[in-house]
């Protein structure tokens, strides 16, 4: 299996974490994988990044999203609508660039979370508060928690493939 197979296969969501920090090195890693995403509009991408160490902030934060609790460090996903080209796809831009941070949490050993946000306007409304958002433009998407896995909980293998999904030439 090719490591790129492996992190795919592998990557689990990890909602508990152990007490121990990750590195500033491997956030950045993480966020450099978000933006290398694909974009509706190359060069007017929405998507802007919160991270979150300070622990007051995370206790605060666990109040609109639970998992959030053990986590060392969340990385708030803000879509800046005045960033990009297409508007009405901003969900998309920021659910791909979501995706590869969860990936590159994984290659580098560390387990990660997407604590949904968006659409849900309350928690919307809510994360937007806490962060100073206007929510009009700075749109919150997702928290990403991370964190190297607690006990009991681990990326590993679990086959979700249904072939009868699959569709050929038609539906
Ligand atoms: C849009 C979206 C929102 C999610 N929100 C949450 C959440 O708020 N809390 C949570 O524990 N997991 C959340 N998840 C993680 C899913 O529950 C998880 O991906 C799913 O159960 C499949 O498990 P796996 O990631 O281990 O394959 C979210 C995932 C997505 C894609």
């Amino acid at each position: 299996m090719t490591d790129f197979e492996e992190i795919i296969k592998t990557r689990r969501s990890i909602r508990e974490y152990q007490d121990k920090d990750v590195s500033d090195e491997d956030i950045l890693k993480i966020i450099k994988a978000g933006m290398q995403a694909p974009g509706s509009r190359l060069g007017a991408e929405p998507w802007e990044f919160v991270v979150i160490k300070n622990k007051k902030t995370l206790a605060e934060l666990a109040e609109i999203k639970p998992r959030v609790k053990t986590a060392p460090v969340a990385i708030l996903l803000v879509a800046n609508i005045e960033r990009a080209f297409y508007k009405l796809h901003w969900q998309q831009d920021m659910a791909a660039a979501a995706e590869n941070m969860l990936l590159e949490a994984v290659n580098l050993g560390l387990g990660g979370l997407w604590n949904g946000v968006a659409p849900t306007e309350e928690t919307m409304e809510k994360v937007a508060d806490l962060f100073g958002l206007d929510n009009e433009n700075q749109k919150p998407f997702c928290v990403i928690t991370i964190g190297y896995p607690a006990e009991g909980w681990q990326n590993k293998f679990m086959d979700k493939f249904d072939e009868g999904r699959i569709h050929y030439e038609k539906y």
